[in-house]
């Protein structure tokens, strides 16, 4: 038989999803792989009731259903003021996930390069490869997740520099981008000649004083940003598959068509139910906001009181903490023996630096109040990895 394709044969499976198997196998509690363990909104779910017997049950239009849409962009202007027009300035994809893979393929040619932080979410590296492109990483550098403008300038003065994919807030390091930074970034963009494809998945969970800059909004990025978010994070329906794709309309065009031959379309009855989130009131995003700040500061104390060095998340609902005390060379094979002895599933931080590092495990904590102190008990007991 011929061989399969060159261009998938050095793909790993998810280190992510390869945690909670282990978690799975040894029952430990998973704080690896970022879904919540609590409910949507009744709101969403009960629409979806509603609708259950009566459709829509067909393909909605290629880009998204029209009210979805409306609504999304009604949303969008809302927060960010960006005025967004419905029919020319979105896709509506399976996922930001989808959003960024269109995204990517309507930008990059083969060889074309991509500039990506590092640390990054896994996700990116596969989207290089499958669009043909080539990552150049610019390092976030622990333990803040600073960069240096002049590595980032390096970065995009190389030949064939074609997009820059920023993450923010970012996953997996809770960094959230100053106004200042993302200045550095857009002027940097505007002099190489650089689209900049954003994943803003996790625009609304942020921790006081942090805010969200939705990069399009700053001057003249508005033409050259692809704003990739989803529905996913913010309702907690990340199994739902709901993202989309914010740009001008001459790049929303070619999306469009890269979309359509992608998946067709985003899941119809289930934009339809979820298109009662995108109205809900500016209630539900503080009431969302408060939630995970209880949760952060729940599991960070924990941390603290265990005696585990951490960098506090200013965005998303992750935890970087520094393993370098327990001397293992691996941080996969501390991850296996953390939920194997301890009872806790966390990911190794080497999968998400390009760097050779070693000294990170990431946990999650979008989960319920119960599941984080059973884990911050067991936590309590790491002394023994020693
Ligand atoms: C940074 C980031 N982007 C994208 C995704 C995937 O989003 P979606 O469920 O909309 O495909 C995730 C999920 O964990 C994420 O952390």
């Amino acid at each position: 038989m011929k061989p399969l394709s060159t261009r998938t044969e050095h793909f790993t499976d998810s280190v992510i999803r390869r945690m909670t198997r282990i978690s799975l196998k040894y029952g430990a509690v998973n704080l690896s792989q970022g879904f919540p363990d609590f409910d949507p909104p009744r709101e969403i779910t009960e629409r979806l009731a509603q609708i259950a017997p009566k459709g829509p049950h067909q393909y909605a239009l290629t880009w998204g259903a029209q009210n979805f849409r409306e609504a999304l962009a009604k949303k969008q202007k809302h927060f960010s003021g960006m005025a967004v027009d419905p029919d020319t300035n979105i896709v509506v994809t399976a996922g930001s996930t989808e959003a960024m893979m269109a995204a990517m393929m309507s930008v990059c040619n083969p060889g074309e390069r991509v500039v990506i932080f590092s640390p990054f979410y896994e996700n990116y590296g596969a989207d290089t490869i499958l669009s043909g492109a080539i990552p150049i990483y610019v390092p976030l550098v622990p333990p803040e997740y600073d960069f240096d403008a002049d590595v980032l300038e390096d970065a995009m003065k190389q030949a064939d520099v074609k997009a820059l994919i920023l993450c923010n807030p970012s996953n997996p390091c809770g960094k959230v981008f100053t106004r200042e930074e993302l200045q550095i970034i857009a002027d940097l963009a505007e002099k190489y000649d650089v689209y900049v494809i954003t994943d803003e998945v996790y625009e609304h969970i942020l921790y006081a004083p942090h805010r969200h800059t939705y990069f399009a909004t700053l001057k003249g990025m508005a033409e050259r940003t692809i704003m990739c978010s989803s529905l996913s994070k913010t309702y907690s329906i990340t199994g739902w598959r709901l993202g989309y794709v914010i740009a001008a309309p001459q790049i929303i065009d070619r999306v469009k068509k890269v979309h359509d031959f992608l998946t067709v379309g985003a899941a119809a009855p289930l934009m339809e139910a979820a298109t009662v989130g995108l109205g809900f009131e500016d209630s539900y995003y503080r009431d969302l906001q408060a939630r995970y700040t209880a949760k952060r500061e729940l599991f960070c104390n924990g941390l603290e009181q265990i005696g585990l060095s951490y960098t506090k998340p200013q965005g998303a609902y992750y935890v970087m903490v520094d393993i370098s005390e327990f001397g293992y060379e691996s941080d996969l094979a501390f991850c296996e023996d953390l939920a194997a002895k301890v009872g806790v599933g966390a990911v190794p931080g080497s999968s998400f630096f390009k760097e050779p590092e070693n000294r990170y495990i990431r946990f999650h904590f979008a989960k319920q109040e119960q599941t984080l102190q059973t884990a911050l008990e067991r936590l309590a007991d790491i002394d023994k990895m020693k």
